[in-house]
């Protein structure tokens, strides 16, 4: 069967998480609270408590405590990075681990790192799931990790063997507990 190139690009939303990725992200946070951009909420790829699909829409209902995303790619990225600023501010959400890429020329980037302390950079390809994918081939684009929240370290610990974990310019020398500034 052929791979429709769109679930190997940015254009697809559905390239699911692999499994190594989400036990780092567990090992960082301990758990996942919620989901707010699922598959499923019957079969989900992430093991959160709580999961919002397409048909919840996620960028509506409240991102309450630790928080994994990994956003629809597309256009419309930057709202789910301004949702979780707000959630973040608003102190419902306390920790996240966004899975997105390296694409730092866009507003969503800078969105997204002015919230996030630390990011990690693969240092292999990363192969996602998703309906139609065959892991075996890789994405066109640079999958990046960041991390958003009061332990940092605990990050860099949980990562260090995806990727190198580098610390947001504008993070540099701020202190995490103070959380958003
Ligand atoms: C990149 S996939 C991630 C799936 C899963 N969270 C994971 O990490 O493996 C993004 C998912 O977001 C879902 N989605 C798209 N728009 C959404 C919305 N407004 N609210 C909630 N989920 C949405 C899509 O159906 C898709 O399954």
């Amino acid at each position: 069967m052929t791979v429709p190139a769109a679930l190997l690009s940015h254009a697809s939303t559905e390239h699911y998480t692999p499994q190594y990725i989400l036990d780092a992200v567990i090992a960082c946070m301990e758990a996942i609270d919620l989901d707010p951009c699922s598959n499923s909420r019957k079969i989900p790829n992430v093991p959160a408590a709580r999961h919002y699909t397409v048909q919840d829409n996620g960028l509506l209902r409240p991102w309450v405590g630790r928080v994994f995303l990994n956003p629809p790619f597309g256009y419309e990225v930057e709202d789910w990075f301004s949702k979780l600023f707000l959630e973040t501010l608003e102190g419902r959400t306390t920790e996240a681990i966004i899975l997105w890429k390296s694409a730092t020329e866009t507003s969503a980037w800078k969105t997204l790192t002015r919230l996030s302390c630390r990011v990690c950079f693969p240092s292999a390809r990363v192969r996602f799931g998703g309906p139609g994918s065959d892991e075996r081939k890789s994405p066109t684009f640079s999958p990046a990790l960041f991390y958003v929240g009061p332990r940092p370290e605990r990050f860099e610990e949980a990562f260090r063997h995806i990727g190198d974990v580098w610390i947001t310019p504008k993070s540099a020398g701020r202190d995490p507990e103070r959380g958003v500034s």
